[in-house]
């Protein structure tokens, strides 16, 4: 195997507390008589998500769904075209909706999404990521709620893999060529 695991970048106990936090502005901002629609974006997000949604309070209209979608690319690059394989269950028009993505890189993908689902006219629609790499941002998105800010290095880890492995990770570490 080239990839090794490196070490931690951020541990368990500091993503459930970013995580609790988070939960907290989002339930801060909602509109308490309109449904509040979380998209959890495949696979990545899964785990952020539903870590996300337990911290959410009872009195909030909560549903989530999940889209699932790959970008077209020559395999390393990213093109931001992006394909749906699975799509949302759930109509969006006139709902408030949060999308939640595990890291923002070039952003192409997410805002290609983002444009994508703005067609189906939502009342308003967001962005929940828990990572983000600024630095590599190829086109502007607009992020609402940001869990932690990172350097421009792999990493692996609660939702996030290195070709299929390590998702499983409950801290976030970095992978090292071997
Ligand atoms: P982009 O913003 O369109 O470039 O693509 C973001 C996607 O790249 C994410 O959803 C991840 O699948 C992947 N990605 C970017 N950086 C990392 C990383 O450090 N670890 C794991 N996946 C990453």
């Amino acid at each position: 195997m080239p990839y090794k695991l490196g070490e931690v970048l951020i541990p368990r106990e500091k993503i459930a507390e970013r995580v609790k936090a988070l939960a907290g502005e989002i339930s801060r901002n909602a509109e308490r008589d309109k449904p509040l629609v979380i998209v959890g974006i495949l696979t990545g997000a899964a785990f952020f998500l539903t870590d996300l949604v337990r911290e959410l309070p009872e009195d909030l209209d909560v549903r989530v769904d999940f889209m699932s979608v790959a970008s077209y690319g020559d395999g390393t690059k990213t093109s931001g075209v992006v394909r749906i394989f699975h799509d949302l269950k759930t109509n969006i028009e006139g709902k408030n909706v949060i999308v939640v993505e595990d890291i923002v890189d070039s952003g192409l993908t997410l805002s290609h999404l983002l444009g994508l689902l703005k067609g189906r006219n939502p009342s308003s629609l967001k962005v929940c990521v828990l990572l983000d790499k600024k630095e590599r941002r190829k086109t502007e998105v607009k992020v609402d709620y940001c869990g932690f800010s990172i350097e421009d290095k792999f990493v692996v880890g609660y939702g996030l893999d290195c070709a299929g492995m390590w998702r499983h990770l409950k801290d976030i570490k970095y992978v090292i060529e071997d």
